[in-house]
């Protein structure tokens, strides 16, 4: 039997190569060349291919869905988010997507959690005067920032990295608050306080992490308006997509200091990033290294061929599927 052909958009983890070139006959982008940014050059890859293992901004769009050749069956991303990729027309192509839930949920949380602590303790700022070799010594008033102790964290989203996050959280003494669609069970919950408005939860809390899709139904959904409903002096992370945060309104709230500091890992169109935030001293900018560890980009790749695997070798519904 010949092996099934896979696409593989970007460079991998060696033992994810290795592991996918003994099951499949591989087609590599072995440079990581700018070509994965182009949906026609995808699609041109991808002809006489079985499946595509594609990763977060691969433009995985309808079209370039359309242009992929009848022999693919199976679209996994090395991602748990796929706002990049349209599920919807990959399904009436008879086409699976799959992607790499909970494996990634603890780093994602502690790059939130990174970034909750560079904002409220000034760290960026701090490194920058170091390096540019303007650190005079240590004063009383030098940098201060503030605890997170006692503050109220408030979550956006309390999924599987959500509920990682509080649990850290908790850790720092931190009182923990969300906002969803439903409640969770309160074995769930941890005593985490639920709210069923945006009112009532921007306006408790001091700190926002950011944890919902990319899409239109989150497009912006930070925005001047609910910033305004926020506490003066409250801190924003988002670890989550750039698209849920409208950035003008930010860098707005940053320089008037009613936001006093935000850590961001994603950004809107990223790797576009919003000048606005470049000659803000109180915004901690870092490049979309959520799940960027070892143990779990290893753990992304065997999730994802586990799901190649099963629909392209094993002809089984896929662990993993979406949409
Ligand atoms: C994800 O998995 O969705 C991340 O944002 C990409 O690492």
């Amino acid at each position: 039997m010949p092996k099934p052909v896979l696409l593989i958009t970007r460079k991998l983890p060696a033992a994810i190569e290795a592991r996918a070139a003994r099951d499949y006959e591989v087609r590599l982008n072995p440079d990581d060349a700018p070509w994965f940014r182009d949906g026609a050059e995808i699609a041109k890859r991808a002809q006489g291919a079985d499946g595509i293992l594609c990763a977060a901004g691969d433009p995985m769009s309808a079209a370039t869905i359309a242009a992929l050749p009848a022999s693919v069956k199976c679209i996994a991303t090395f991602s748990v988010g796929y706002d990049h990729l349209d599920v919807a027309a990959a399904k009436a192509r008879g086409i699976t997507c799959t992607n790499t839930p909970e494996v990634l949920s603890f780093a994602t949380a502690e790059t939130a959690m990174t970034l909750m602590l560079m904002a409220a303790r000034r760290a960026g700022e701090g490194e920058r005067m170091v390096r540019a070799g303007k650190w005079e010594g240590w004063a009383p008033t030098q940098l201060m920032g503030v605890t997170l102790e006692g503050k109220k964290l408030g979550i956006l989203g309390m999924g599987r990295i959500g509920r990682e996050l509080a649990a850290m959280a908790r850790g720092f003494k931190m009182e923990i608050h969300y906002r969803d669609i439903n409640p969770l069970p309160a074995e769930a919950a941890q005593g985490a306080i639920y709210h069923d408005n945006d009112d009532s939860f921007l306006s408790t809390i001091d700190v926002i992490s950011m944890h919902v899709p990319g899409g239109d139904a989150t497009r912006k959904w930070l925005n001047a308006e609910r910033l305004a409903k926020m506490k003066p002096g409250h801190l924003v992370v988002n670890s989550g997509r750039g698209g849920s945060v409208d950035d003008a309104a930010l860098v707005a709230s940053l320089t008037s200091g009613h936001t006093r500091a935000a850590g961001l890992d994603v950004y809107d169109g990223e790797p576009k990033v919003f000048p606005g935030y470049f000659a803000l001293e109180n915004v901690a900018l870092l490049p979309h290294l959520g799940s960027a560890t070892i143990e779990v980009r290893d753990a992304m790749g065997h999730r994802a061929l586990e799901n190649l695997d099963a629909v392209l070798i094993h002809k089984k519904p896929a662990p993993h599927a979406i949409g």
